[in-house]
């Protein structure tokens, strides 16, 4: 099943998820990434966290290569290890349509967490990978990536924000 996206201003996207226990998950979960994945794709992301389909539980999904072979990361309780380099690029978000800023990430990002079985995984992540890493952790801990912005840059996102939030569902 496909669910609403959550926007920008909703509350839920700016509450923390704290780690959950997988046995008190598990039995939803594999529902509950079912329509994630198909609202992730439908909606032509890259990744998807929980609080985006108005839950706040610490989950993410990630999938980098939408048009080519497929390669499906769920990151349940997923831990920041390891971080180094920065790169500024132009990032968007899902709960923020229409809207892309350059953002400054670190390059290389190592992650660990748990998989859809809860068993547990490490990978390091360079390009699209480190930042969709650092973007959905971000959500997780209740922030968006404009969050991290400068005033002068917020009050530029701030009047863009009011032009397309007319457009938003
Ligand atoms: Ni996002």
């Amino acid at each position: 099943m496909i669910l609403r996206i959550t926007k920008h201003g909703e509350p839920v996207l700016k509450k923390p998820a704290p780690p959950v226990d997988f046995d008190a998950v598990k039995n939803e979960l594999p529902r509950l990434l079912g329509d994630m994945w198909a609202t992730m794709y439908a909606a032509r992301g890259v990744g998807l966290s929980a609080q985006q389909v108005g839950l706040v539980l610490r989950l993410s999904i990630i999938d980098v290569k939408p048009e080519g072979k497929p390669e499906r990361l769920v990151l349940l309780n997923p831990e920041i290890l390891s971080r180094e380099g920065l790169v500024i690029e132009e990032e968007g978000c899902l709960s923020i349509p229409g809207l892309y800023r350059k953002t400054r990430r670190y390059s290389r990002v190592r992650i660990r967490a748990l998989d859809e079985n809860g068993q547990p995984w490490e990978r390091t992540g360079t390009g699209l990978l480190a930042r969709a890493f650092q973007h959905e952790v971000d959500h997780l801990d209740g922030k968006l990536f404009i969050d991290q912005f400068t005033l002068d840059q917020r009050l530029e996102v701030a009047a863009a924000l009011k032009e397309l939030k007319k457009t938003w569902l």
